[in-house]
């Protein structure tokens, strides 16, 4: 067996989603430990908070962010920042490796020159959950969304454009990036409720890095 033949990205299986979302399966694999450390130093920076919607639930999904713009919800509603709320400083910057990666796999999905300005930092304990939403508070929907997925799996709802639409429910494992763009960037989408479990390099958590143009 040629053993180059899984170093190449070109050579991982894919699911297509629709024709502009595609996961491209154990994408990250490759780069697990500089990726994990790298997630270490920018949360260690930038701690998971909790934060609440504008109606005053609290997000069962814990957040933080990299980049010139950070994605957050408080009272006043839903937008994109350039200072972490808790101490008025700029997000840690966009790491080189985590920047490499968003490109490399917009390019694979179809989504050249894909250039992210906002990287947000999910962390779902068991039990935590997405409801099916939009991604809508970006400027430019022509640009896509780059998501990937690390530690515990879970199950990744992917709908059509219109909330009622039909639901795809889609595992998402350790390595797993999703993209999707074009005809289906305004897809509904979300996460079932986190399954208990251990992963061995993330413990009982699931992480997800989603990679967009905001700005
Ligand atoms: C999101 O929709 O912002 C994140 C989806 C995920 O955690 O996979
Ligand atoms: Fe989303």
């Amino acid at each position: 067996m040629n053993p180059d033949l899984f170093s190449n990205q070109d050579q991982l299986p894919t699911d297509q989603l629709g024709p502009g979302a595609v996961v491209l399966r154990q994408f990250v694999l490759a780069d697990e430990v500089p990726v994990l450390g790298t997630l270490r130093d920018v949360t260690a920076a930038a701690p998971f908070r909790n934060m609440v919607t504008p109606r005053g639930f609290t997000i069962s999904v814990a957040m933080t962010n990299c980049g010139a713009l950070g994605w957050v919800s408080d009272r006043r509603g839903y937008r994109y920042a350039p200072a972490d709320p808790l101490t008025n400083q700029p997000w840690p910057p966009m790491p080189a490796s985590f920047l490499q990666i968003a490109m490399a796999a917009a390019a694979q999905a179809g989504f050249g020159g894909f250039l992210p300005d906002a990287c947000l930092i999910n962390r779902y304990a068991p039990g935590a959950k997405l409801t099916l939403h939009q991604d809508r508070d970006e400027v430019d929907f022509a640009q896509p969304i780059v998501s990937v997925s690390l530690g515990l799996p879970a199950v990744f709802l992917f709908g059509g454009v219109e909330r009622a639409d039909k639901v795809q429910r889609v595992k998402l494992e350790h390595g797993d990036v999703v993209v999707w763009g074009g005809p289906d960037r305004l897809r509904y989408h979300g996460i079932m409720p986190l399954k208990h479990g251990s992963h061995p390099s993330l413990g009982a958590y699931r992480f997800n890095l989603t990679f967009r143009k905001a700005g």
